[in-house]
């Protein structure tokens, strides 16, 4: 299988060459078919490039932007793996006739994403109102895929809805369906040789970040059939996944690759989604084992009430019984629940201090990691 390469061709023609079931995700960014007519100025009189470009305009009828979207749609959902996830973006000119296609073909919707652009492109007119948003549909092949989502990664990225000094402090909320990404503008954008702007369409690296750290893995292919200035490839690269894109027009596939040369790969713990790994499994048994609890040690809840004593299964002794740790914290907290977690109940010393047996655990976890 063919990868961490740019296709320079037509995307149709070049997916049908694809295996079936080969790439993890694909990003599409198709054309738009902006239908637009005449000369746009700026309020200052200037004209404004927006996308009238020949590959936006490509279309004659609204039957022939059906047809190429029911095309390419079609090898994307074939080259797709069945736990595979798909993102399409499109304006109000062309997500209703996208999702209404999707859904004839049968992908099944996970959500549908407003990407909020924080510095839109005014509406100079002012005939209607500011369009400052673009749709996402994320979709798997079938309802039944098992498609990655890095929920706890996703909370990592969350600074929509999270004030910036919350957030410094700790605190995480769910991602939502609203993301306030800046477009893309100033050093980010790719400059051609005489400085002019290569593309009118470039996607904010930021974007094209949240979807690659939420919905794939380190190792992943990720997969653009519109490549343009080759914004999703040059983050996957970055981001420890591989890449393919097809791109029609030779001198975007050149730029393309000028900027995928310069990338090198940063891997942190988003890339490597480590929120949403399972913690390694650390019992009392095996922590009493390797020296980090003492077989007869008390267990004190954090006011330094005496709790139970600790046996060498793992389980204390508290109050003439044998219980686990969880057990025994509801016991001690005269909790009404069977059941509290020991983990964040009880306390033992060191150093004549107490300290929490998870932040123990922690430290027997990164042992355990680091060793093998
Ligand atoms: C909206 S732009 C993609 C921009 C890209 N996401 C970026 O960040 O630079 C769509 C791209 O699709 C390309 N394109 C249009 N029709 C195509 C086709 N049939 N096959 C391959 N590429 C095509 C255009 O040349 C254009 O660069």
């Amino acid at each position: 299988m063919i990868k961490d390469k740019i296709i320079c061709g037509d995307a149709i023609e070049e997916m049908k060459k694809l295996p079936d079931d080969c790439v993890d995700l694909i990003f599409a960014d198709p054309p738009y078919w902006m239908r637009v007519e005449g000369v746009l100025n700026r309020v200052e009189g200037t004209p404004y490039d927006g996308c009238d470009d020949p590959w936006d305009n490509q279309f004659e009828t609204i039957n022939d932007y059906n047809n190429f979207t029911r095309d390419w749609l079609s090898e994307c959902k074939r080259i797709l793996k069945p736990d595979g996830s798909i993102w399409v973006i499109g304006g109000m000119q062309c997500i209703y006739t996208i999702g209404a296609i999707m859904q004839e073909l049968g992908f099944w919707f996970i959500n549908d994403v407003i990407w909020y652009k924080r510095n839109p492109t005014p509406n100079f007119k002012g005939t209607r109102l500011n369009n400052s948003h673009e749709t996402l549909i994320w979709a798997t092949k079938s309802e039944k895929a098992r498609y990655t989502f890095n929920y706890k990664t996703a909370k990592e990225l969350n600074t929509d809805t999270v004030e910036e000094e919350k957030f410094k402090k700790g605190v995480r909320k769910q991602l939502g369906s609203v993301w306030r990404i800046r477009v893309c503008k100033g050093s980010e954008r790719i400059k051609k040789d005489d400085g002019q702007k290569l593309h009118t369409a470039q996607k904010p690296e930021e974007l094209l970040y949240r979807i690659i750290a939420i919905s794939s893995n380190i190792g992943d292919l990720v997969f653009d059939p519109f490549g343009g200035t080759m914004t999703t490839a040059a983050v996957a690269k970055r981001m420890g996944r591989h890449y393919l894109s097809i791109e029609k027009e030779s001198e975007y596939c050149k730029y393309g690759e000028r900027r995928l040369n310069g990338v090198t790969p940063i891997i942190g713990n988003i890339e490597k989604a480590v929120f949403d790994k399972k913690p390694l499994r650390a019992s009392m048994k095996e922590m009493i084992a390797a020296g980090y609890f003492i077989v007869g040690e008390t267990f004190y809840l954090k006011n330094f009430t005496e709790g139970g004593k600790l046996l060498s299964d793992g389980k204390l002794l508290y109050d003439g019984k044998i219980v686990d740790i969880h057990r025994c914290a509801a016991l001690a907290k005269g909790s009404k629940a069977s059941r509290l977690n020991g983990f964040n109940t009880w306390y033992v010393l060191r150093d004549s201090r107490l300290v929490s047996i998870n932040d123990i655990r922690e430290k027997y976890r990164k042992f355990k990691l680091n060793n093998g």
